[in-house]
């Protein structure tokens, strides 16, 4: 048996004989066989194997299945690929051709080329096993080499056989003020399909991620999962076909439903990446390996610290002026904040932005409501010692608008038919298929820019699907294509944003948390979890969000009550120990606010400079769940080096007298004896266990007895207790 040796730097080896590929991380590994002129097969995806038990992999009765099935040579069975050539064949049949192992970037690249039996058409299978973190891409690349076009009906990203035996799913499904809800059920024998088709964006109802616990019931912080992320922002489909076989077959790709693609002779299709990462300690585990492969290769800056800001949209809604943005500003400055965000309704000029029926697509300023323009607010903020941002919605526009009076035929819009509106009863979609659309969209960046460049920071929201479909610009039998073509401009147009502005931060917001997923986030700082506030569901979603997405991504705000979305009145201490478990921000009337609110603000905002960094790019141990029906939620977040933590508890409605579990923390140091300070303390004495010190067995062993209410004035009280403990090590 020959092996390849994965180390190899460049070498490209062409198969010759039956051959194992290892394609692994620091701590996981796939190993596939591959042999010229067969199928390219899964033998083993789990932890790194040792010499020995790699060595007898072929005897263990394991997966041997093939990785990416095609349509046709195997009807009843759910395929992969599936592809009409150009004759009119509708089978497809694919063997080895050759593989190749390089190190690119810290990468470990694999690539199998394989090749129909009958016609010059390719298939390469593309593997990208990071280095440095327990993550493994793949992708395909799809060649068409015959002398006309050939339709693909199907064209997934990836496919995993998952052994059946008490393997549980968690996803996020969700909806408009209500994302990233988590989802755990058993997989039985049927399909459960998770799947998008908004068009524009897909985070909304389902996520493109899920996990699979193998060993029965989802835990957090024990047994082996499986976890799986499609790099994709449009629509999606993950589907799990359990049959009558051994194996879960998962599916993960683009979602092909009114998308056939015309694949041209000589054109290559990349379909997008679908990350893979496995742990064996539990789903938290899980979350650890997406967060530090997130904060390393998919998400903007996922280095650096992000800025504690004030954002104006439900403190004013559209009601801008200068003078209430320059209050905005002052109060945040005087709260410690870093950045202020002027939200929607600061533009149009023959149709000023006064409510969501017009204006979209007119970025000039109002002068009737900033007579001194955006620059003016640039050098206030300066003058406040801080950063200024702007909101935009680049894609879209309204019917009432200049920019639809000059170009009607840039929207999305169904041939012969009346354009389907949304929001404000008058929103449409560009169609980013059309270049010129794509450099209007990137002017729009590109123009506020190059007026401002001292502009930190672009909440770039999106509020609409793609209702009818139709290009104006595509032609007639390429109309399937615009979905695709849609985030191809897309991914253009943010290409083009990031090599000129590559420092300025980018918010990913979409009717709140519609654009939570790994296609746009390289380009995106962060996204706007949802438009619900309200601390309670905030911690509901966050807690979901937190499966895939690292909290330097999640932005959280304190708000006010009664909330806006669902009035349901908090206390200002708990929606600050809400926001604080994620980028920290405020989405308040500081006006509003009373002066004791206003300093209970500034010290929590000094409080999380300190632990930022912990917060930011500590290893998450998610620890109560607010899902399992218990009184409270806790989870925490440790530092890599595990010299520092920041635990969080809230306690969920409860009845009163309900029994609180004690809670045992996770993550820590053992041996490590770690001093317990209390963050944004209101109660009116000190805890018992203020400035006392533990080793990390007893907290991880015992954790700490947390009163039930907060001890303060009596007519201050309520029911809303929640904790923020900060832990150093000695
Ligand atoms: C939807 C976003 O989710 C909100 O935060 C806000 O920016 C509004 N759009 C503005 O129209």
């Amino acid at each position: 048996m020959k092996r390849i040796l994965t180390t190899i730097l460049f070498l490209a080896v062409v198969l010759s004989a039956m051959a194992q590929i290892r394609v692994a991380t620091p701590n996981i590994e796939m190993v596939l066989t591959a042999e010229e002129g067969k199928t390219l097969n899964l033998l083993y995806f789990g932890d790194k194997l040792n010499d020995n038990d790699f060595a007898n992999l072929e005897h263990a009765g394991v997966l041997d299945q093939n990785v990416y099935p095609a349509y046709g040579m195997n009807c009843p069975v759910d395929a992969a690929l599936a592809v009409t050539h150009a004759d009119g064949n509708m089978s497809t049949e694919l063997v080895i051709e050759s593989v190749s192992q390089v190190m690119e970037d810290g990468a470990q690249i694999t690539r199998v080329k394989m090749k129909d039996t009958v016609y010059p058409f390719y298939v390469t299978v593309c593997y990208r096993a990071y280095q440095d973190v327990d993550m493994i891409e793949t992708w395909t690349e799809i060649q068409n080499l015959e002398k006309k076009p050939v339709l693909l009906t199907r064209f997934d990203s990836g496919y995993l056989p998952i052994r059946v035996g008490g393997v549980w799913a968690s996803h996020l499904y969700g909806t408009w003020a209500n994302e990233s809800r988590l989802v755990q059920e058993p997989l039985n024998r049927g399909t459960l399909t998770i799947k998008n088709k908004d068009g524009v964006r897909n985070s909304h109802i389902d996520h493109a991620e899920v996990m699979f616990s193998l060993d029965g019931k989802p835990q957090e912080n024990q047994g082996r999962v499986i976890g799986a992320a499609l790099c994709y922002g449009g629509n999606y489909e993950l589907r799990v076909d359990t049959r009558d076989t051994d194996y879960h077959e998962f599916y993960a790709g683009i979602n092909p439903d009114n998308s056939a693609y015309t694949l041209a002779s000589k054109e290559v299709f990349k379909t997008p990446e679908l990350a893979l990462t496995f742990s064996n300690e539990g789903l938290s585990g899980a979350s650890r390996n997406f967060h530090r492969w997130a904060r390393n290769y998919k998400i903007a800056h996922g280095d650096k610290e992000r800025k504690i800001l004030l954002n104006s949209w439900e403190g004013v809604y559209f009601k801008i002026n200068e003078e209430g943005m320059d209050q905005m500003m002052q109060d945040i400055a005087y709260m410690g904040g870093e950045l202020f965000v002027m939200d929607d309704g600061w533009f149009g000029d023959k149709y000023p932005r006064l409510n969501d029926k017009s204006s979209l697509g007119d970025w000039v300023v109002d002068r009737n409501k900033l007579p001194n323009g955006i620059s003016w607010l640039v050098n206030r903020a300066e003058d406040h010692g801080i950063k200024f941002g702007i909101w935009i919605e680049p894609e879209m526009t309204n019917l009432v608008s200049e920019l639809y009076e000059a170009h009607p035929d840039w929207i999305v819009k169904a041939p012969e038919r009346d354009p389907v509106v949304g929001r404000g009863g008058s929103q449409v979609v560009l169609d980013l298929s059309n270049p010129e659309v794509q450099d209007h969209v990137f002017g729009v960046v590109d123009r506020i820019m190059t007026e401002n460049p001292d502009i930190d920071y672009i909440k770039w929201d999106a509020n609409m699907s793609i209702m009818n479909h139709g290009s104006q610009y595509l032609p007639k039998d390429k109309q399937s294509h615009l979905y695709i073509e849609y985030h191809r401009g897309f991914a253009k147009v943010c290409d083009r944003i990031r090599a000129k502005y590559p420092d300025v931060t980018i918010q990913a917001c979409a009717a709140g948390g519609g654009r939570a997923n790994y296609g746009i986030l390289p380009w995106f700082d962060e996204f706007w979890v949802s438009d619900n506030t309200d601390a309670l569901q905030r911690v509901h979603m966050q807690w979901g969000a937190s499966y895939f997405f690292p909290s330097i991504a999640m932005a959280s705000h304190i708000s006010a009550t009664p909330n806006h979305t669902v009035f349901r009145t908090t206390s200002l201490k708990y929606r600050i120990d809400v926001a604080m478990s994620g980028r920290l921000g405020m989405e308040i009337q500081p006006k509003n606010m009373t002066q004791e609110e206003k300093d209970l603000c500034r010290n929590a905002i000094a409080e999380y400079k300190k632990i930022r960094p912990v917060v930011q790019f500590g290893d998450i141990y998610r620890l109560v769940s607010p899902y399992d029906g218990h009184p409270i939620a806790s989870m925490m977040y440790v530092t890599p080096e595990k010299s520092e933590a920041v635990f969080y508890w809230w306690k969920l409605e409860t009845l009163y007298n309900d029994q609180l579990p004690r809670v045992k923390m996770d993550g820590l140091d053992p041996d490590k004896v770690y001093t317990v300070h209390e963050l944004n303390r209101i109660d009116d004495k000190p805890l018992p266990y203020e400035g006392k010190s533990f080793t990390g067995k007893f907290l991880m062993e015992n954790g700490l007895e947390i009163p039930y209410r907060h001890y303060v004035n009596y007519y201050k009280r309520n029911d809303w207790a929640s904790r923020v403990f900060h832990l150093v090590a000695q």
